[in-house]
């Protein structure tokens, strides 16, 4: 189903089920892992708070897939429970099991949301393998171009779709507006059911164009993901090794380092998440990294990344915490970067398939010489 980005796909789902679940007058119960995009914590609004559990960490997952407990999965067969979570976290870059998908599917009347936003950027997607019934993409974000998304729907779920109330242009094969009863048909093909409106056709047409080009230039998705994982463990390294002379106190604090620095590349995508020490180990505030990043042409992100739970537990902020922030006025637009001397964000370094070594060299060569005091060797 191509809609707009992934935050649509993600949208559809959770609409599509709870439009199902007032139809058969049912409950919409909501499971998901805390390293969500907020495109994914959102769903939980469809979903009621007294339906929703979110999993702090991934043993909890595997508790809850081994002995589910009636608060997200209900034998009554009238309710459904969804489990979402990202693929790949968008904060850090860790990779989450994939055979939770599999696992999920041996609860009761439970689906699965594979948010595969992040992932599907330097990783194939093995759909038939990895079997989650609602699949979230966001082309753009693998190709660069044409801004475009999709919703990947398993056959065997479509039917939870096909309740949606709402109806447009594109989706219905007849409509009656008179009458005590106005009735539609929908379209036949999951997919018209679901397509509002007209069709972004330029894109759909480009994507064909931007897989073509993609193929051409870099290969297959598994040449890109060996890559990106040797540059991203390399970068990993450098990072790791930058301490100030003469001092034991490192530059870099890094996140998830133990996926990061595994061998294993299903663990972890080319992301980096991380924060910077002065010489007597203060936090510096990320956005000023980013800025003088972006002064010498090198592009970092930073901020919280739209990851509430990666924030509370990467950063280690309480519930009571971060309302303290908040009322402190903290605003992801507007950040107050360190608070009571934790950050409230951290600095990201991406790759992917147009990233080189040497990208990584001017990243740490710039890194040393504004905080370090060390020589430019490689030319920013
Ligand atoms: C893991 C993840 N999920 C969802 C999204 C939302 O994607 P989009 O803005 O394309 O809808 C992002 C965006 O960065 C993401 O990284």
């Amino acid at each position: 189903v191509f809609v707009a980005n992934a935050t649509a796909a993600i949208k559809l789902v959770g609409e599509g089920l709870r439009d199902y679940c007032d139809a058969i007058e049912g409950r919409l119960r909501y499971a998901y892992h805390k390293d969500a995009h907020n495109s994914l914590v959102g769903v939980r609004e469809f979903a009621g708070a007294e339906n929703t559990r979110v999993f702090g960490y991934d043993s909890e997952v595997d508790e809850w897939l081994n002995t589910p407990s009636s608060t997200t999965t209900s034998t009554d067969s009238n309710d459904i429970t969804l489990f979402a979570y990202p693929g790949q976290s968008n904060m850090t870059g860790q990779r989450h099991p994939l055979h939770w998908l599999k696992g999920a599917k041996k609860l009761p009347n439970t689906y699965t949301l594979l948010d595969a936003a992040a992932l599907a950027t330097t990783k194939q997607l093995e759909l038939s393998w990895w079997a989650p019934d609602f699949t979230a993409v966001s082309f753009y974000k693998i190709f660069g171009f044409p801004e475009l998304g999709a919703l990947i729907v398993r056959k065997s779920a479509a039917h939870l779709l096909a309740r949606k109330k709402y109806f447009a242009g594109g989706t219905v094969d007849g409509v009656t507006i008179f009458g005590g009863k106005p009735s539609r048909i929908r379209r036949e093909s999951i997919h018209e059911q679901l397509e509002e409106g007209t069709l972004p056709f330029h894109s759909i047409i480009a994507l064909d164009h931007a897989l073509e080009t993609h193929t051409r230039l870099f290969g297959s998705m598994d040449r890109i993901s060996a890559h990106v994982a040797a540059l991203t463990r390399y970068c990993a390294a450098q990072l790791h090794s930058l301490t100030y002379p003469g001092m034991s106190q490192k530059l870099c604090h890094i996140y998830t380092p133990h996926s990061l620095f595994s061998h294993n590349s299903s663990l972890h995508g080319g992301t980096i998440a991380l924060n910077l020490y002065t010489c007597t180990g203060q936090p510096i505030g990320y956005r000023s990294v980013e800025r003088l990043a972006d002064s010498k042409g090198i592009f970092v992100r930073s901020g919280a990344m739209c990851n509430p739970g990666g924030m509370a537990t990467h950063l280690g902020w309480s519930p009571e915490e971060l309302e303290k922030v908040f009322e402190a006025g903290f605003r992801c637009s507007k950040p107050i970067e360190v608070w009571e001397g934790k950050w409230t964000g951290v600095v990201r370094v991406s790759f992917g398939a147009a990233s080189c070594r040497r990208d990584v060299d001017r990243l740490v060569e710039f890194l040393r010489r504004s905080y370090l005091g060390g020589e430019m060797t490689v030319g920013v």
